[in-house]
């Protein structure tokens, strides 16, 4: 009986399938242990430099013969960001849905005329958090499932819908984590309020001055009913930066009015898809308008310390005006907090990606700082 008991665990034992660690799932917050296993199984990319600036930076047709939509198909990756789906329906970005800074950073140029350092900023935030740097891959959110084996544990596959680290409460479109559910896709009673608030504010249209009043609004329905909410770095850059994206790269270049039909923001929104004859922004768009959504209502960096309603400033946390702060805070906190003691090609890989993330917040006179050392 023994013997036909430690006969079967060792054959099991050698039978058992190694599960590989996923080559796009991030190593965050991972054991020591675990740590070492995944790096034994996974191939070190050095991570190339973010591409510069476009050489043409106009309007021009971006739905055209070369990027058709196509819906996802089973196994692609779709997630919460709109943007980034929509220029993987195209094939900006992998269709897949697994990619990286570099062509993303490409892609958001290109296909929406997003500027170069902010592309580089919203990008690196994103991967240092969410991404696996040993691979340098990205995934842009979950698996759509229905085929496909099941995320082997531990990985963290959740890409882009990590939460609180890039990802955060208070979204547009999308409901807070805290209520469970689907937290990551479109929903359409939430849309329903953009909508809403386009009518009262904005004659229709989704606008800079709707933006301020709806950005305000969903702030307001977390504080009063997410007992978990946070809204402090790195979250306070995002929630602003979405607000003001619609408006800046959903607006068909030759209209540049800052005027934002609702039916065009459903098809980026739920649809994942460029309308018809779509041309990018006029030119790169920075988002510094987001700075006139805060100054509509303006608001600390905070959280709810003890249940609803109980929303209290964190005056430690980098503020939406203050780019060194957040870059700062993102950098020597976050970071450091999910990767404490990296070594080997992780360790070379956090360095380099440190860098490039500075190289965005270097024109505005940021001091570069290392917190893994030099
Ligand atoms: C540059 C790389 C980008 C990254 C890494 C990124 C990532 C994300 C993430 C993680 C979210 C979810 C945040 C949340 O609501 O909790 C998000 C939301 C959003 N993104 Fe992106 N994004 C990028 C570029 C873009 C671009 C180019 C656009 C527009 C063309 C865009 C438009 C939006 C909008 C409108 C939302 C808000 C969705 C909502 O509130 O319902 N993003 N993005
Ligand atoms: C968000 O929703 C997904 C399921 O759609 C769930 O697995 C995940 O745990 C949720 N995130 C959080 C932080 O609750
Ligand atoms: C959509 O959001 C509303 C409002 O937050 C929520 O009550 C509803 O359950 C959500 N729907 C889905 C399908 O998650
Ligand atoms: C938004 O639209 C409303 C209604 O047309 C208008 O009064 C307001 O000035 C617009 N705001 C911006 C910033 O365009
Ligand atoms: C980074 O954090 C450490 C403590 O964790 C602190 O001593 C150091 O001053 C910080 N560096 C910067 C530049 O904020």
């Amino acid at each position: 009986m023994f013997d036909l008991v430690y006969f079967t665990t060792l054959v099991l034992a050698f039978a058992a399938p190694t599960i590989a660690f996923p080559a796009h799932a991030s190593l965050a917050g991972l054991s020591r242990e675990e740590m070492d296993k995944a790096l034994g199984t996974l191939k070190f990319t050095p991570p190339p430099p973010p591409p510069g600036p476009l050489d043409f930076s106009g309007t021009k047709l971006v739905n055209d013969a070369e990027h058709p939509f196509m819906d996802a198909r089973p196994g692609d990756i779709r997630g919460p960001c709109p943007g980034l789906n929509t220029l993987a329906s195209h094939g900006y970005i992998s269709r897949s849905g697994i990619t990286s800074c570099s062509e993303i950073i490409t892609a958001v140029m290109e296909g929406f005329n997003m500027e170069n350092n902010l592309a580089i900023f919203t990008c690196y935030s994103a991967f240092l958090v969410n991404g696996n740097l040993v691979t340098d891959k990205l995934s842009i959110g979950q698996k759509t499932a229905k085929t496909g084996p099941d995320p082997p544990k531990p990985a963290t596959v959740a890409g882009l819908n990590t939460h609180n680290v890039f990802e955060g409460d208070t979204s547009m479109t999308r409901a807070d984590a805290y209520f469970g559910g689907d937290n990551h896709s479109f929903n359409e009673t939430l849309f329903q309020g953009f909508v809403d608030f386009s009518k009262r504010y904005g004659g229709g249209k989704y606008n800079l001055t709707v933006a301020g009043e709806y950005r305000y609004k969903r702030i307001q329905d977390s504080i009063a009913t997410n007992p978990t909410f946070n809204f402090i770095a790195p979250r306070i850059f995002s929630a602003y930066s979405e607000s003001v994206n619609p408006i800046n790269l959903w607006v068909d270049g030759r209209q540049d009015d800052g005027q934002l039909d609702t039916e065009v923001a459903r098809s980026f929104f739920q649809k994942m898809r460029f309308p018809d004859d779509f041309h990018r922004a006029a030119r790169p768009m920075n988002g510094e308008n987001e700075l006139d959504v805060l100054a509509a209502h303006p608001i600390e960096p905070g959280t709810n310390v003890n249940g609803v309603n109980t929303y209290t400033p964190d005056p430690t946390s980098g503020t939406l005006p203050d780019k060194c702060t957040l870059y700062e805070n993102h950098v020597n906190r976050t970071v450091r907090s999910l990767y404490p003691n990296p070594t080997g090609n992780l360790l070379v890989a956090l360095k380099a990606n440190m860098h490039y993330f500075y190289t965005s917040v270097q024109p505005k006179g940021c001091k570069e700082i290392f917190p893994y050392g030099r």
